[in-house]
């Protein structure tokens, strides 16, 4: 599965990761400046609604950012987790500060923890610059009235989401004229998160890029994410 152009949008091209999914009816989008230099990377197929009768599922039109997909118990996940309303009919009264937060450290407006679904492990060591990006472009999406119910959290987990949330480590976009540096910071951003085992919510460090993680299909069967390491089990053969 490598990058696909699916289709460009209001100057940004749009790469979608084929195949890939994300919850019940979700996946992930890359969006990559055209002309900007900078990189956008935003949950909008984890955040918009999916077309299952095309290849690789694409964003259905009008449904950008409107939330309200469920990762549950039957995907083995401790609750039942609503995708939330992005758009600024969902977030518009939050500040950038307040969004800023939510994305890079895992903590609401209201100060509740967001289960790791939402890869804010990850997304709290890409640059400073590129969040604002993200935040800027989030403003710029039609609002879209979609009331999503408040997740519902199983015991242990309600109790373990709190110790989650950490400080980011924002860092500087490395230079594109090191592209192993640059690499390893748009996997960050954009992989690692399908692609690394969890535990408890939480990343399993040792099993970062191993693959393993079970995404189900709406339209049936499930898939797992590869493992993306040098190993003979993984893109080493
Ligand atoms: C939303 C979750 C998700 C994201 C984000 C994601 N992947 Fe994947 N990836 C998957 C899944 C699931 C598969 C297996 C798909 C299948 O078997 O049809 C996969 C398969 C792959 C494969 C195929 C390997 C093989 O052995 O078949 C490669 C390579 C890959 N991903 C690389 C990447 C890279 C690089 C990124 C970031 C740019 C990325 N993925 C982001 C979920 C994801």
């Amino acid at each position: 599965m490598l990058y696909k152009v699916l289709r460009p949008i209001e100057g940004f091209l749009l790469v979608g990761l084929g195949g890939a999914v994300c919850g019940e009816g979700e996946a992930t989008f890359l969006v990559v400046g055209d002309e900007n230099d900078f990189i956008l990377e935003v949950f909008m197929d984890c955040h918009s609604e999916r077309d299952w009768t095309r290849f690789s599922a694409p964003v259905k039109e009008g449904t950008w950012g409107k939330g309200g997909g469920v990762f549950s118990q039957k995907m083995g996940l401790p609750g039942t987790f609503y995708v939330a309303n992005i758009t600024p009919a969902g977030i518009g009264d939050w500040t950038d500060g307040e969004i800023f937060r939510a994305i890079t450290t895992g903590v609401s407006k209201e100060g509740q923890a967001l289960f790791s679904i939402m890869p804010h492990p990850y997304y709290g060591q890409v640059a400073q610059e590129d969040i604002e990006a993200v935040i800027t472009y989030l403003r710029t999406l039609p609002a879209i009235e979609n009331k999503v119910p408040a997740s519902e959290v199983d015991f242990p987990m309600n109790f373990i989401l709190n110790t989650i949330p950490q400080k980011a480590h924002l860092q500087p976009v490395p230079s594109k004229t090191d592209p192993v540096l640059y690499g390893k910071y748009l996997i960050t951003a954009a992989c690692a998160d399908c692609h690394t085992m969890k535990e408890n919510g939480q990343n399993i460090l040792a099993m970062e890029f191993a693959g393993g993680m079970e995404f189900p299909i709406p339209t049936g069967g499930r898939v797992q994410s590869a493992n993306l390491t040098p190993d003979k089990t993984g893109l080493g053969n």
